[in-house]
């Protein structure tokens, strides 16, 4: 095949033209990748609920029109001046999260923020140099988080990638380019979940079961999974729930139910999985006094804020959070090479597989509760 490097690619892609409105799939223009970009053809992108909230215009980052998508592997098509870490060829995964190795939070081994996440969060959907890569009909698309994977070609600035092994299938481990990697890293890499603890995890998408999976494989004790969705159940239970709560069958509020079943102790950690803020705080409730952790994943709309009671605090509880799990993009191979030697479950997170002219279907969907994840191809 003839090299696209250097040039402009016309591809397919989904183009979100205002929020909350349908998608269409229009021919796009993507530009060569500037210094310091990489061009991909993206092989299979899944849907995240961050799409979502993305394309309901409920995150602060999301400019329209764009093109949404930021759970992708892809092969590298070209490199911009600069890129030393891919080659052409290479196969790669999207990070919305991104590591520089430069900034003082790269720096830290505290934290798995890079000031670059959040420079792209305010970037108002441009690249680095405040243009974009993308455009369709005469018309300039933004980038959505730095990402855009729902479409055949995508650019990514340096960091925003992971280079992983070629043997590993592409429409599988393109989950761990976002969602379940963020689920599982919550009880594995942030609250460091000990062996016969108490869990419990809210929302069972796939964040949630990737959490609930994380708090299996740290050899939890009981996992309580808390969904609205009846139709979590089953699901849930392969993954590692041991008990299935339904808030909507419960006349006390689920924090009140959780601290019943515990006996009144509460859970050792609390992880919400849905962006809710009533949720956050049921979570915190829940927790056990003196050390109980609760850890917020999912992303609540952006401007909102939660009323914590200070007590809770006062209590020792521990109320914390995190982007991706705590990890670093660099631990991604590793979650890659768990998948390979069956350590880690992808394959039973993919509910639908549907070609990208079904977007439209693969967000009602999602909104409707009816898939865990659903793998784009093109
Ligand atoms: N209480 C309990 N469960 C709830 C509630 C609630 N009030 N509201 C929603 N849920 C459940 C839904 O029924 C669903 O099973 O939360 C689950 C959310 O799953 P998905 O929609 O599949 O979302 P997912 O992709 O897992 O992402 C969850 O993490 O990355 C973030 O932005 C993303 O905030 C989102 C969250
Ligand atoms: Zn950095
Ligand atoms: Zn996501």
């Amino acid at each position: 095949m003839a090299s696209t490097k250097g040039q402009v690619i016309k591809c397919k892609a989904a183009v979100a033209w205002e929020k909350s409105q349908p998608m269409t799939v229009e021919e796009i223009e993507v530009a060569p990748p500037k210094a310091k970009e990489i061009r991909i053809k993206v092989i299979a992108a899944g849907l995240c609920h961050s799409d979502l909230s993305g394309w309901k215009g409920i995150l602060s980052q999301t400019n329209f029109p764009c093109v949404l998508g930021h759970e992708a592997s892809g092969v590298v098509e070209s490199v911009g001046e600069g890129i030393t870490s891919v080659k052409e060829g290479d196969h790669v995964l999207s990070s919305f999260l991104p590591h520089c190795h430069e900034c003082h939070l790269c720096k830290s081994p505290n934290t798995n923020l890079c000031m670059k996440l959040i420079e792209s969060v305010g970037s108002n959907g441009t690249l680095a140099d405040g243009t974009t890569r993308l455009s369709c009909k005469g018309k300039t698309l933004h980038h959505f988080i730095s990402c855009s994977t729902f479409a055949e070609y995508a650019v990514l600035p340096d960091g925003f990638f992971t280079k992983i092994r070629k043997d590993a299938p592409m429409d599988k481990i393109c989950l761990l380019s976002c969602g379940v990697t963020t689920g599982y890293g919550g009880p594995v890499k942030v609250a460091k979940v000990t062996p016969g603890s108490t869990c419990a995890v809210f929302g069972l998408g796939a964040v949630g079961l990737g959490a609930v999976m994380g708090c299996k494989r740290q050899g939890a004790g009981r996992i309580f999974g808390v969904d609205i969705n009846n139709d979590k159940k089953e699901v849930a239970k392969l993954f590692g729930v041991t008990d299935f709560v339904n808030p909507k069958e419960h006349q006390k509020p689920i924090d009140q139910v959780l601290l019943e079943k515990t006996r009144q102790v509460g859970c050792d950690y609390a992880f919400e999985c849905i962006g809710n803020l009533g949720v956050i705080q049921s979570a915190l409730n829940a927790c056990r006094l003196g050390e109980g952790q609760c850890v917020v994943i999912g992303v609540p709309a952006a401007g909102t804020t939660i009323a914590v009671d200070p007590m809770q605090l006062l209590f020792s509880k521990v109320l914390t959070g995190c982007f991706f799990g705590g990890l670093e993009p660099s631990e991604v191979p590793a979650l890659v090479d768990d998948y390979m030697k069956k350590k880690i479950m992808l394959d039973e997170f993919i509910t639908h597989k549907l070609p990208i002219e079904d977007i439209n279907k693969a967000f009602e969907s999602l909104i409707q509760g009816k898939t865990l994840k659903t793998v784009l191809h093109f």
